[in-house]
């Protein structure tokens, strides 16, 4: 297989540009082609004074700058791409858009350049299937932003090349990233198994049992994690965040488990899309000082309910073989900063605790969301014995 030198970056929105820093800052040679010169322009722009300011904070020497920028070079022709060994896309997120690129992308690059999409919800296996040749096709998906985030999940598609997916992790462990690989399945690993944290935390707020501001306190204090749910959705942007909620529950084919909230619909709605409008679940101009108005035992109580929701996705997700145990742990702690790998600490917790959690909130609601994943309950069996 060719060395992987040359990388090609299309799209120069948040992913793209921060791919192409990640990629040059590793020595890689990097083209940059947007549909619109002017954003790659600017993402070379913006790149420019990132590393300035990383040049006055001592973090990278002047030398080091000039090296990064200089490897980069932006183009106006997808013709530039005939001697790239790797083309990663980050364009818009549009199934029959990112085809035809793929499509047209093959007549251009060599027969053995590697292809890869950054998609967060569609289908690799989709994608790949508009290349001639898609055993060369992969998903590579980082995490905004791609420079500081150490998460990457790699999807193979049922069409790839099982020495690509080994190749794949090779480079991006010598870009000093974290690899991971996922199953070509809807939010791979990160996006699946995070959604109780915030569908569970909507769920409790639309019950009345709390407001936002003392759901959030509850999994910060009691759970350890660095931001609330509601924080996280209002930082995420509210329009964002619900738009991957409603992609899963339709890819899942309207899994109960993965039902998207009305409250955030209608924030979303209201244009309280978070902390880029001012207004979401917060006011940032008005809601600061906000207390929690709930005991100790309430907060509790909301935590771990959130919490064996997020222990039950992550079990049932190793159940069905999207990823091995140790890399469902590390996606979860180097893709969003959990505190703890998920599995650990249901272990921690007692998986006959997580089982019978999970039985009380299904007894009490008698819905498909509640039921307990089959490798808790064999787990938690085996306690039992
Ligand atoms: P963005 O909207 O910031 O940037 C997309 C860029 O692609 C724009 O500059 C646009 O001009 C360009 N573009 C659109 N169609 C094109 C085409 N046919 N050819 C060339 N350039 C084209 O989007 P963002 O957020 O950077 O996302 C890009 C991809 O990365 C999407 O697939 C998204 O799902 C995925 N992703 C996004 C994450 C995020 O947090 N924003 C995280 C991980 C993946």
């Amino acid at each position: 297989m060719r060395k992987t030198e040359h990388i090609g970056v299309i799209g120069a929105g948040s992913m793209g540009a921060g791919i192409a820093q990640v990629a040059a800052t590793a020595g890689c040679k990097v083209t940059l082609f947007d549909q619109q010169k002017s954003a790659a322009i600017s993402a070379l722009d913006k790149l420019s004074s990132i590393l300035d300011r990383l040049v006055k904070k001592e973090r990278i020497s002047n030398d080091k700058r000039n090296d990064i920028l200089s490897l980069i070079t932006v183009v106006d022709d997808l013709n530039q791409f005939h001697s790239a060994d790797l083309v990663i896309e980050a364009i818009v997120e549009d199934i029959d858009i990112k085809k035809k690129l793929f499509f047209n992308l093959e007549s251009i690059v060599a027969e053995d350049c590697v292809l890869a999409t950054n998609t967060s919800s569609l289908s690799v296996t989709d994608l790949a299937s508009s290349c001639e040749k898609s055993s060369r096709f992969i998903g590579i998906h980082f995490f905004n932003p791609a420079p500081l985030m150490p998460l990457v999940e790699v999807i193979p598609a049922l069409q790839t090349d099982s020495s690509l997916v080994e190749n794949t992790l090779d480079l991006l462990n010598s870009w000093e990233k974290i690899p991971v690989v996922a199953k070509d399945t809807p939010g791979f690993i990160v996006n699946r198994i995070a959604r109780p944290f915030y569908g569970e935390a909507l769920r409790i707020y639309e019950e009345g049992l709390a407001d936002f501001k003392s759901i959030d306190e509850a999994i910060k204090t009691i759970g350890g994690f660095k931001m609330g749910p509601f924080e996280l959705m209002d930082f995420i942007g509210n329009d964002v965040n619900y738009a991957v909620t409603a992609s899963v529950f339709k890819a899942f084919y309207y899994d109960p488990r993965y039902k998207p909230s009305f409250t955030q619909k209608q924030h979303a709605e209201a244009g309280w899309l978070g902390r880029k409008t001012g207004r979401g679940y917060y006011n940032y101009e008005s809601d600061l000082d906000l207390k929690s108005s709930i005991s100790n035992d309430q907060s509790v109580e909301i935590f771990e309910r959130v919490l064996v929701m997020l222990i039950n996705e992550a079990v049932d997700a190793l159940f069905l073989k999207i990823a091995s145990e140790k890399d469902i742990e590390l996606a979860m702690m180097k893709g969003v900063n959990y505190p703890k790998g998920l599995i650990s600490w249901g272990r921690e917790k007692g998986f006959d605790w997580c089982e019978q959690k999970l039985d009380e909130l299904y007894n009490i609601y008698h819905e498909d969301r509640y039921r307990c994943s089959p490798l808790i309950r064999k787990w938690a069996a085996e306690i039992k014995s």
